[in-house]
Order: C-alpha cells, then structure tokens, then sequence
C-alpha cells in the first residue's frame, strides 16, 4: 500500500532540531506521512531558504517533498526551538555528533538542545535520538533533559547521501530503543505508514545496531578494494571476482565496488567512535582498526599508481583529476577520499586540476588549502596533464570524450580508480589504462 498524508489516522506534531540531511529528510519524509512538522536550526538564513522549499542540499526529491510539506501547512522552518518544542508530541534530535580529536563522538550539540528544549517539552513528550551517538548516550540526554516526565529513546538512520529520501521512505528495517516500551511502542506507531519491519530493543543494542552496519560496511568496502589489489597480483580481472561474489546472496553486490577508499561524513567518524568505545569498554576492536588501516593504505596505493602513471615522478608534474565529492549524486565533500588522494598527490610536488559535475565554489572550506585549480569543464582540466585520475563515480564520465581529454595531455594515462571506464575505449583513445584490479 502507497501510503498517502490525508489517510494517517493520527498524525502527531514533531519537531526536528537540527535541519541538515538527516534532519530535513526526517523533517520533509514525516510531514510528508501526514504529521505536523517543526523543523528548527539556529542558521536564520538557511531556516528562510528552506522556508521558500529551497533545499541546502543535494538529494534527489527532497524539493518536491519539502514544497509539498509547505503547500500542505504540515511542514515549516523556524529557528525558535521553544515555540516548537512545547507543541511537540516527538522532538526529534538531528543534531551534528562530529568525530572529537580523540576519535570520540562529541556529543556537545545533543547536549545543548537538551538543555534547550528541556524547559518547555510538554509531559509524556518523546525525545527521539536521531543523530548517531555513542553506545550509552541515552542515559546522557536523559540527564541533560533533567526531567522524568519525558522519555527518550534512540533511532538511529541508516540514510545513503545521495539517497536519502529513498532510505528513509523505504527502510530496511526502523529500529527503536528504549527503556519505555510504550513511548518505543509510540514512536513505532509514527512509522508504521511505511510497512517496513520495526525493532523494538534497548537504548545500547540500537546505538550498537547503527555502529555495526556502518563498521560493517566499511569493512566490505575495504576486502574489495583489497580483493582488486589481489586480482592485479594473480592477473585476475576484479570486474569478473565481485561480480561472481555478488551472486552469492550471503555477499549481496551492495558496497562490493573497489574505489580510491571510503569516505564520507559517516564512515570515517563511525569507525573512529566505535573503535574507541571499545577501548572505553576495555575491547581492543582490533579488525576495525586494521579496517581504517587499510582505507589510509588505499589512498596512499591510488596516489602511487598517479605517480607511476605521470612517469614516476610528481614533482612539477600536473594530474588532471575528475571528482572531488565523496561519491556520486551528492555534492559532500566532507572526509571525501578524493581529497585525501589529492592530498597525498600534491604533497609530492603536483599541481591538480579539478572538474566535479557538483561545481564545488573554490571557496569551499574542504578545498581551502588543497590548491587544486578547479575547471567549469573536463577537458580544460586535462590541458597539460600527465595523468588523469578519476576519483568519483560519477556516471556522466563515461560519456565523456576520452580522445578529446587525450590530445591536450602530455603523458595519455588514465588511472580509474571506480573501474568506470571500459579499458578498450580508453585504449583506443590512445590512454594508456590504469584499473583497480582490470586485466
Ligand atoms: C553510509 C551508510 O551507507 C548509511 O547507511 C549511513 O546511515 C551513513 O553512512 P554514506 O556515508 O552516505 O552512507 O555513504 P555510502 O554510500 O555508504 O558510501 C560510503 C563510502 O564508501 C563512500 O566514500 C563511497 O564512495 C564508498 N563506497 C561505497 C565504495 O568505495 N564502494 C562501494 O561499493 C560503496
């Protein structure tokens, strides 16, 4: 059943605080199951941008959900966290957790908006804990709320960039924790629209749920990549291996494709803070910390194969990279494994040229200093280019002209660290090709 707003029996009024992707796409994907939504953020001129259905972000339908919301009534933007905290019958906390110097999540934000609200959330309201926070923080907003008529429960999101109105429409599963059964069995209600199953357990297994997919899933990323670099040992060609894997149900071909590491605003921040409450916690996660390993390693490996590519030697050289984003369909440069290849190829004496389809300003604060020249265009950025590396997956690539990109490059070689091009037509554009684990 296609659920629609006009037939949720009882929609509630929510409030969100925190408007960044995980909190507008909650706060858009709520209101859009018919509920009343508040969503609150302390920036006055992105709360009016959003206000007028602008999103701040790139996510496919989240605009057309956002102005319906607006048209509707049901959804709007404010910075006042009291006026829509006391109306809330569920306040959503959406808030960053940014990973601390010591790898630790910084609960700073969670802890303030508690406090916050606290003073003017109406009795039997629920907190909900959307951001993710370590394994034990319940107990934490609980003491920060300072109040024992409201309850809290932690719910964790498991939304893709790039895709995040899909996963939050259509969820793998929605899970729940808390140590009320009926405010857990209440916030399930506001879900259950979306017929996917529902986990109701403790505040600690939730918090460990959300920890372990990503740490799982960072680590299935990492066996690839490092299944590619075997695949070029033995002469094996890894298009064939992970296709072949991904067959076997128990493997899946989800996060299965080598790349020049994984990224993101999530992966890096999660496998830090898991990694370090198990030290709290007296377990050495020492896996995971091999995992991490390995991710440096990838970036360190993909910038040599530009250094053997470009001639052996960076120093003066010029390396034309397509992609700067984390990965395709977003425009997030946070923790982007492109910048940590850059990184790396600039440290050796190269000067970068850079085209991203997302047009990221050269003012960005995840460029500044990087000194990367960025191009409006793809071959512009390959004038003079001795190498040219490609570092996002985004799919526009592979319709561009690679006999063009050859004829202004001193050195033809093309290092794809997405195994995105076809090496015949990139040979035959007079490329020299470089896979990640291609015969
Ligand atoms: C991730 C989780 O997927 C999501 O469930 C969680 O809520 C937030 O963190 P996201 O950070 O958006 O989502 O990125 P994801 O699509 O998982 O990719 C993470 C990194 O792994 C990216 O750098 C991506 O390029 C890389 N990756 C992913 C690969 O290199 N190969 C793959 O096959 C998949």
């Amino acid at each position: 059943m296609t659920f629609t707003a006009t037939n949720n029996p009882s929609p509630s009024t929510v409030a969100v605080i925190g408007v960044g992707y995980v909190g507008l796409t909650t706060a858009a994907c709520l209101a859009h199951l018919g509920n009343r939504v508040l969503a609150v953020d302390v920036d006055a001129a992105k709360v009016e941008r959003m206000a007028q259905g602008i999103p701040p972000i790139l996510e496919a339908g989240l605009g057309d959900l956002m102005r319906e919301g607006i048209h509707s009534g049901r959804l709007s933007f404010t910075t006042d966290s009291e006026a829509a905290s006391s109306a809330a019958d569920f306040v959503f906390l959406c808030v960053p957790t940014p990973q601390g110097a010591d790898g630790a999540a910084d609960l700073r934000f969670v802890e303030q908006a508690s406090a916050q609200i606290a003073p003017h959330l109406k009795p039997g309201a629920v907190v909900v804990t959307k951001s993710t926070v370590p394994v034990g923080s319940a107990g934490k907003v609980v003491a920060a709320l300072g109040r024992s008529d409201t309850a809290v429960v932690s719910n964790p999101e498991f939304l893709r960039e790039g895709n995040a109105v899909h996963d939050w429409l259509h969820p793998d599963r929605v899970v729940i924790g808390s140590e009320d059964r009926t405010a857990g069995e209440r916030l399930a209600r506001l879900y259950e629209p979306l017929g996917a199953p529902i986990i109701i357990t403790d505040p600690a297994s939730s918090e460990t749920i959300k920890y372990a997919c990503n740490a799982f899933l960072a680590a299935k990323v990492s066996f690839v990549n490092a299944i590619a670099k075997l695949c070029s040992a033995v002469g094996a060609d890894s298009v064939d291996v992970i296709r072949g894997m991904s067959y076997d149900r128990r493997i899946g071909a989800d996060h299965l494709a080598p790349g020049p590491g994984w990224g993101g605003s999530c992966f890096p921040k999660d496998t830090s803070a898991l990694i370090r409450i198990a030290e709290d916690h007296d377990y050495d996660f020492a896996l995971l910390r091999e995992v991490v390993a390995a991710n440096q390693a990838q970036f360190d490996f993909v910038a040599e194969q530009v250094r053997r590519a470009a001639g052996g030697d960076l120093e003066g050289a010029t390396v034309a990279a397509w992609g700067l984003t984390f990965k395709a369909g977003t425009d997030d440069l946070r923790d982007s494994p492109a910048l940590s290849v850059i990184q790396r190829i600039r440290a050796q004496g190269a000067t970068v040229q850079a085209f991203d389809p997302t047009r990221p300003a050269g003012s960005n604060g995840h460029l500044a200093g990087l000194g990367v020249q960025l191009f409006e265009d793809p071959y512009g950025c390959c004038d003079g280019a001795s190498a040219l590396v490609v570092l996002t997956e985004w799919p526009e690539f592979r319709g561009y002209d690679l006999s063009r990109a050859a004829s202004v490059m001193t050195r033809r070689a093309v290092v794809d660290t997405r195994n995105m091009l076809q090496p015949a037509v990139a040979r035959a554009a007079g490329l020299t090709y470089v896979g990640m684990g291609r015969t």
